[in-house]
C-alpha cells in the first residue's frame, strides 16, 4: 500500500520535472495519489468493500490448503489442555446449582458496549432467510455413512433410540434428528454434504478409545472412508462435516489434517481464537441444555427484580475477574458454589444473566438465558456465537469484552427500560431457535444448524466423478 503510493507520487514528480507546463498536475496529480492512498487504507481496513456475507468461501481454503496451514501451524492446543475428569461435570438438574464447565485464558477482543437496540431486527436479513430456508428446506440432501448395528462401533455411530441428555445434548439430538428427516438421502449422487456421524462425546466415554484415542480413531475412521467410497477423494473431505459438541472436539481431528482443513466442523466450542476452527468454513453449534417438556416461562421484562446473575464454578481467569469485582455488588449478583434458590428461578428473575467464558468460550448458560427470557450477557472473546450470519446478536444480547468486566454495572444500569424492554422481546423471538425436539419444529435449532450447513455446502462438484 505504502509502496503504490510512493510508486504514484513519484510518477507524478518525474512529470512534473519533464516540463515546467505540467507544473499543473502537480495539485491534481497529489489529490489524485491521496485520494487512492485513502481508499487504499479504507479497503484494507474496513469490511466496508467485503460483502456480508460469506458464503461458500471454504474454496479459498481448499485451493491454498498450506496457505491455511502455515496461518495455524503455531496455534496448537495441547491435549493436556483437556478439562480433568474433576473439573468437568454434567450440569445439575433444576435446583441443584449452576452448570459447572471448563476453565481457561482469556484473550483481548474488541468491546461493543454502544447498545441501541432502537430498530434493531432479530435477523439480518428475515427476507432472505426465509426464502432461502424455503428451499434450504425442500432441496437439501445429506448422505450419512451407513453402518450396521452389529459394528463394533455402533455405540460412537449410530443415533442413540433414547431423548439426548446433558451438557451436550446438541450433538446427540442433530445426529437423530438427522436420521429421522427428509433431509437424508441413501444417494450419494444426490447428496450435497456427507456426514460423518462419529460422536465425539462417546468416544471419550468408550474406554476402548478414550480421550487419548480420539485422535486415532478418527484418522482411522477418515482412512476406512476414503478407501471404502470415492466421495473423500473427490474433494478431500470438503463436502463432508461432523458434529460435536464437546470442547474436546477442537483436537479431535488434530490427526486427521484434512477434516480440520477441509471438512465443515459444527462445533459447540467456535472460538475464533482456536486454531481448529475457522469461522465461515465451519459452523457454531449451540450448547443447550435439553428441556422438552414445558413450554418456556414467560416472566414480563417488568416483573424481573435483580440486575443480573451469574452462577458457576470459578475456573477461568476471566471468572476469577468476574468474582474479584463484583462480588460484594447488590445487583450484580455472582455465585459460586451452591445456591441458596434454585438456578430456574434466578434465571427467571434476573433481566441479565451472564455467559462468562471458563474453560472454551461456550456453555450451556446461552440457551438457559434464553429458555427463562433473560437477555444474555456474554462475556467470551473471539466467541464464534451460534447462528451469527443470520441472527442479529447485537438486537437480543449485550456483548461484552473481558477487558470491560469493570464497567458491567455502568454498561448494564446505562439500558433504558425501554431499551430492554426491546431486548426481551426480542429474546422471546429468537429463543425458539435455541432449542431441540424429539421431533424436529421449523425453525428450531435443528433447521437452524441445517440451514448453517445448507450455507456452506459446496458449490465444488469436482468434474468427472458422476
Ligand atoms: C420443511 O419440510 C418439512 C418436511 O417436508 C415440512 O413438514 C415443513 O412444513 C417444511 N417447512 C417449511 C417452512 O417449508
Ligand atoms: C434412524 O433411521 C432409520 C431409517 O430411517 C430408522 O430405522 C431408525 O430407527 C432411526 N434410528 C433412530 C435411533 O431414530
Ligand atoms: C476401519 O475398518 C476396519 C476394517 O473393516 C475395522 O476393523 C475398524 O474398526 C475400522 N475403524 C474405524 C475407526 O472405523
Ligand atoms: C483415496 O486416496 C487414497 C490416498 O491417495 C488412496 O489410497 C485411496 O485408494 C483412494 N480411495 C479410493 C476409493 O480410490
Ligand atoms: C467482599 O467482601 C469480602 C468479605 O467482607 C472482603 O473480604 C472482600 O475484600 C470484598 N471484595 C471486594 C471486591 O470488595
Ligand atoms: C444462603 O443461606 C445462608 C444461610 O441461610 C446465608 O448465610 C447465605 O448468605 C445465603 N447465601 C446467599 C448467596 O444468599
Amino acid at each position: 500500500m505504502a509502496r503504490s503510493f510512493f510508486l504514484l507520487y513519484s510518477l507524478s514528480r518525474r512529470r512534473v520535472s519533464d516540463s515546467p507546463r505540467s507544473l499543473f498536475f502537480i495539485p491534481t496529480a497529489l489529490a489524485l495519489t491521496t485520494s487512492l492512498f485513502i481508499l487504499f487504507y479504507i479497503s484494507s481496513t474496513s469490511n466496508l468493500f467485503t460483502p456480508h456475507r460469506h458464503y461458500n468461501s471454504r474454496f479459498h481454503f481448499l485451493q491454498n490448503p498450506s496457505e491455511f496451514s502455515l496461518k495455524t501451524h503455531n496455534l496448537q492446543t495441547p491435549i493436556e489442555d483437556q478439562p480433568q475428569s474433576g473439573l468437568i461435570s454434567d450440569p445439575p438438574m433444576p435446583n441443584l446449582g449452576p452448570p459447572a464447565d471448563h476453565a481457561g485464558a482469556a484473550k483481548p477482543s474488541p468491546s461493543s458496549n454502544g447498545i441501541n437496540v432502537e430498530n434493531e431486527n432479530v435477523f439480518h436479513d428475515r427476507d432472505m432467510f426465509e426464502e432461502d430456508y424455503i428451499k434450504m428446506n425442500s432441496t437439501f440432501k445429506i448422505f450419512v455413512y451407513p453402518h450396521q448395528r452389529s459394528d463394533p462401533y455402533a455405540n460412537v455411530l449410530l443415533p442413540v433410540d433414547y431423548e439426548p441428555e446433558g451438557n451436550y445434548a446438541s450433538e446427540s439430538f442433530f445426529k437423530k434428528s438427522l436420521n429421522n428427516s427428509h433431509f437424508v438421502t441413501k444417494d450419494p449422487s444426490k447428496a450435497d454434504l456427507f456426514y460423518l456421524p462419529f460422536s465425539i462425546a462417546r468416544l471419550r466415554h468408550d474406554p476402548r478409545v478414550g480421550i487419548d484415542g480420539i485422535q486415532d480413531f478418527i484418522k482411522e475412521y477418515i482412512f476406512n472412508i476414503s478407501h471404502k467410497y470415492p466421495y473423500w477423494n473427490r474433494t478431500g473431505g470438503a463436502d463432508h462435516f461432523y458434529v460435536s459438541c464437546h470442547s474436546i472436539g477442537r483436537v479431535a481431528v488434530n490427526k486427521a489434517d484434512e477434516v480440520k482443513r477441509n471438512a465443515i466442523q459444527v462445533v459447540c466450542s467456535s472460538s475464533y481464537f482456536q486454531s481448529a476452527y475457522v469461522p465461515h468454513k465451519d459452523a457454531s453449534l449451540p450448547q443447550i441444555w435439553p428441556r422438552l417438556q414445558d413450554d418456556p416461562p414467560t416472566i414480563t421484562s417488568s416483573q424481573r427484580k435483580n440486575l443480573a446473575f451469574f452462577a458457576g464454578s470459578i475456573n477461568s481467569p476471566v471468572r476469577q475477574k468476574l468474582v474479584e469485582t463484583w462480588q460484594n455488588n447488590t445487583q450484580i449478583s455472582v455465585h459460586w458454589g451452591h445456591l441458596n434458590t434454585s438456578y430456574e428461578a434466578a434465571l427467571l428473575d434476573s433481566k441479565f444473566c451472564l455467559h462468562v467464558k471458563g474453560f472454551a468460550v461456550n456453555t450451556a448458560r446461552i440457551g438457559d438465558a434464553f429458555y427463562h427470557g433473560c437477555v444474555p450477557v456474554i462475556i467470551a472473546n473471539h466467541y464464534d456465537l451460534p447462528f451469527a450470519d443470520i441472527l442479529n446478536w447485537k438486537s437480543f444480547s449485550i456483548i461484552i469484552a473481558t477487558l470491560d468486566i469493570p464497567s458491567l454495572q455502568r454498561i448494564l444500569t446505562s439500558i433504558s427500560n425501554d431499551e430492554f424492554a426491546k431486548l426481551h422481546e426480542n429474546v422471546l423471538d429468537v429463543r425458539k431457535h435455541f432449542r431441540w425436539h424429539a421431533v424436529p419444529v421449523d425453525y428450531d435449532a435443528f433447521y437452524m444448524v441445517m440451514y448453517e450447513l445448507w450455507l456452506r455446502r459446496s458449490s465444488i462438484r469436482v468434474i468427472g466423478f458422476h
